[in-house]
């Protein structure tokens, strides 16, 4: 099953992802994080860079893949997801941006870049623990209602929906939003060892519900997690408040044994 964790807010789910991932870079200290945009794990990167400079731990050995990359918007733009993870996740955190991958939205390369995205996550030993934000369409990296649950990295046109979405980060304009992007596959997601998918604010309740409670369905790309081993929802009250098992969440958690573990 997956487990729901229903949250105060988004401080208290930070600090469990950052706990988890503190707790796994000691274990194994070049292990692979998958990482991703969006406001939702900002707070747990907060939480990550904080322990790591609280606890002194070494990450010069920790190595990361993005989940996605907008096509043909200069990497040095700064909302690029390349400058995105370096000024959220790798400068916080003193990762050694030669270990950190973002995909290549280059357009010159962009047909090659997905299968290339793929063999160096897998060359890599595959990811370890992948944080996930949600589109309140239900997508997971820019992977879109429709998407094949099978898929590879590879180009996907953005919806009307999500370019509204993020043309906050653009000026408010629509218009400098790119259409396409690059984004890691559902199937290279499942791949992952551990997923701990964020969402807060009643604007994803719905996408929440149907994740977590709905048939497994493209149309909402997240619902994959449900055949997923091992796979973590965190959630607010608001992104919670249409999850019909939410008091049994909530029982499960409160009386989870340490030794459960995340
Ligand atoms: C973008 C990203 C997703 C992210 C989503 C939600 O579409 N490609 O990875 O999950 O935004 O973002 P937020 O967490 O800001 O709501």
């Amino acid at each position: 099953m997956t487990e729901v964790i229903i949250v105060r807010n988004e401080d208290e789910a930070g600090e469990i992802y950052a706990r988890c991932v503190a707790g796994l870079i000691k274990a194994k200290p070049d292990c692979v994080l998958g990482l991703a945009t969006g406001s939702s794990p900002l707070a747990g990167y907060r939480h990550l860079a904080r322990l790591v400079k609280d606890e002194g731990i070494d990450v010069s050995g920790v190595r990361g893949f993005a989940l996605d990359e907008y096509a043909g918007l200069d990497p040095n733009h700064p909302e690029s997801y390349r400058s995105v993870i370096t000024r959220t996740v790798v400068e916080p955190l003193g990762l050694d941006p030669a270990k950190v991958h973002v995909p290549n939205g280059n357009l010159d390369t962009i047909r090659d870049a997905g299968h290339e995205y793929d063999a160096a996550i897998e060359a890599a030993g595959g990811v370890d623990v992948q944080i996930l934000g949600i589109g309140t369409d239900g997508h997971i990296g820019f992977n879109e209602p429709g998407s094949s649950l099978a898929s590879g990295t590879r180009i996907k046109t953005l919806t009307e929906q999500t370019r509204i979405d993020n043309a906050r980060f653009f000026d408010g304009d629509i218009d400098q939003v790119p259409t396409h992007c690059i984004t890691q596959g559902i199937g290279t997601i499942m791949k992952a060892r551990h997923l701990i998918l964020m969402a807060f604010g009643d604007g994803k309740a719905e996408a929440v519900a149907e994740t977590v409670e709905g048939g497994v369905s493209s149309l909402c790309p997240a619902s994959v997690l449900q055949l997923h081993p091992h796979a973590t929802v965190i959630v607010d009250e608001a992104a919670a408040s249409r999850l019909r098992n939410k008091d049994y969440y909530r029982w499960a958690y409160a009386h989870k044994p340490a030794w459960q573990g995340i």
